[in-house]
């Protein structure tokens, strides 16, 4: 039994600090959406193709008009698609190095040294007007997918280490409450009365950055990860402090003796890199259940309602999409609450829900102009869809890669997940508007055939983590693979490893 207070002010500054890194994740997710009409009316000015399409419009023309006929310009699109997806691109590179920046300084350092880049990228876009608005918003959005991609591995992998095991799932939601927190904030203060607006816009974006600063305050008074400082630095009085720091005064031989297993096993498996990790037969099922568990977030369509909601709900037929999206944004934290709160579901249940839910939004899509109440229904429909996605595939990806790797490989193992879901991210945000027109309102059928798939192999092959150790969790894989790590062929894909890491 573990003891001690465990649910100290210490961890819970600790967690919070670490989430303001997640929060500004969300909202930099989120708050490229509702200012997209003003914005690209901006690049039409700076590109010098404003007052030429103006100029073809007569003089009656509303400012609706001439907003659109500039947004409309080739230029102005190119310049505006890169705008949002050079953000995923930023984060698909970036995620290849957290475990680098996570062992350079430790986990705390790391997020802090980070920060520089969202307070760069903040600067570039809140100053954007002062040169080529355009080229200032990619550079700042470019910058900011960098920070993001390393803050979205940087903050579970500090988290899932600091956290006491009964509470790590319910802790390692918050990563993922401070996300939806971040989306919910963006688009409130995206409307058009509050700073989605011509003048402030640039503070919308600019926006994204403030929360490093705080977070640049709070997080020299957090105690590094004990894992850390034991596992990998080898300094057992340090990373007792930080254990009491955590915990408060009390017994942590428990502690310290399953820190100590886990060393041991760091020991024979050195720091794995992201190319051995790939190659290893050793890891190999641990590292297929967590790209599934990421790919199964993403390509469950989530991003399809955050990026395009506006378009869906104009579709089905209701009226105030705007309100309605901030509505799914409400949602989505309530549910996520739920599931910080809960944590009740296994895995499996929660993808077998959403995968069912998806599939009654793709019917009830299919049909939405034979009845005009069903616009109702189908905004219900989606109101689900988002809720039973945050009591499952929303926050368990994130926490769940910590949790399947040893201390070794787990850094190459989360970057690795990190840049599978950026990735997977950057192809639904690029291609769902052509798959909409490719298949109407079938569209979300093509996502609950895919769940269909993920909720069969999540049913078979994932574990359940819930209040286990890190070794309890590495030997149900190791039981999986009928073989013990001592193995003949294991003890020589460990010596080969090391070889590769010490070269
Ligand atoms: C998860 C996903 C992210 C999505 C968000 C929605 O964090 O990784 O892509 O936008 O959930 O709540």
């Amino acid at each position: 039994m573990e003891s001690g207070k465990q649910l100290t002010g210490t961890l819970a500054l600790a967690v919070f600090a670490a989430a303001l890194g997640s929060l500004q994740y969300g909202y930099s997710l989120g708050v490229i959406n509702a200012p997209q009409k003003v914005i690209e009316k901006h690049y039409g000015r700076s590109l010098g193709v404003w007052s030429e399409r103006v100029a073809a419009l007569s003089e009656n023309s509303t400012d609706e008009e001439k907003f659109s006929e500039a947004g409309e310009h080739p230029d102005v699109i190119k310049y505006w698609s890169l705008s949002v997806a050079i953000f995923s691109i930023g984060g698909m590179l970036s995620s290849f190095l957290v475990g680098f920046v996570g062992d350079l300084r430790g986990r705390v350092k790391g997020m802090l040294m980070v920060n520089v880049l969202a307070v760069a990228a903040g600067l570039l876009m809140g100053l954007c007007k002062m040169w080529k608005p355009h080229i200032m918003v990619i550079s700042g959005r470019a910058v900011m997918g960098f920070y993001c991609g390393l803050t979205s591995g940087l903050v579970p992998m500090y988290i899932g280490e600091i956290a006491p095991k009964a509470y790590r799932g319910a802790l390692g939601t918050l990563h993922q409450l401070a996300i939806v927190i971040g989306i919910l904030i963006s688009q409130v203060i995206g409307l058009d009365f509050v700073f989605g607006n011509d003048d402030m816009w640039p503070l919308l974006l600019g926006l994204s950055g403030a929360p490093a600063v705080l977070q640049s305050l709070l997080l020299p008074l957090c105690p590094e990860s004990p894992r850390y400082l034991y596992i990998i630095l080898g300094k057992d009085q340090e990373a007792r402090k930080s254990l009491y720091r955590l915990k408060g005064a009390y017994d942590a031989t428990f502690d310290l003796e399953e820190m100590r297993k886990e060393k041991e096993e760091a020991d024979r498996e050195p720091s794995v890199s992201i190319l051995s990790l790939i190659r290893s037969s050793m890891y190999r099922q641990q590292l297929v259940v967590a790209l599934m568990m990421h790919l199964s977030q993403q390509f469950s369509g989530i991003n399809a309602i955050f990026y395009y909601s506006t378009a869906i709900f104009t579709r089905a037929g209701v009226g105030q999409p705007v309100y309605a999206t901030i509505g799914v944004g409400v949602i989505n934290t309530i549910f996520t609450l739920v599931s910080v709160s809960k944590y009740i579901y296994k895995h499996t249940d929660a993808y077998t829900h959403i995968m069912h839910w998806n599939s009654l939004i793709a019917s009830l899509q299919t049909h939405q102009d034979k009845y005009s109440w069903m616009s109702y229904v189908s905004m219900s429909a989606i109101f689900l869809f988002v809720s039973f996605f945050e009591i499952g595939p929303g926050p368990i990806p994130w926490f769940i890669v910590a949790e399947l790797f040893s201390q070794g490989p787990r850094p190459a193992a989360i970057a690795l997940a990190g840049c599978c879901n950026w990735t997977s991210n950057f192809i639904i945000g690029m291609t769902f508007p052509y798959i909409q027109t490719w298949l109407d309102s079938y569209v979300f059928i093509l996502f609950a055939v895919l769940l269909l798939g993920f909720a069969v192999f999540i049913y078979l092959r994932v574990p359940e983590t819930k209040g286990k150790s890190f070794e309890e969790i590495a030997a149900v894989f190791q039981k999986g693979r009928k073989k013990s790590t001592q193995s003949p062929k294991d003890a020589t894909e460990l010596q080969q490893l090391k070889t590769a890491t010490d070269a």
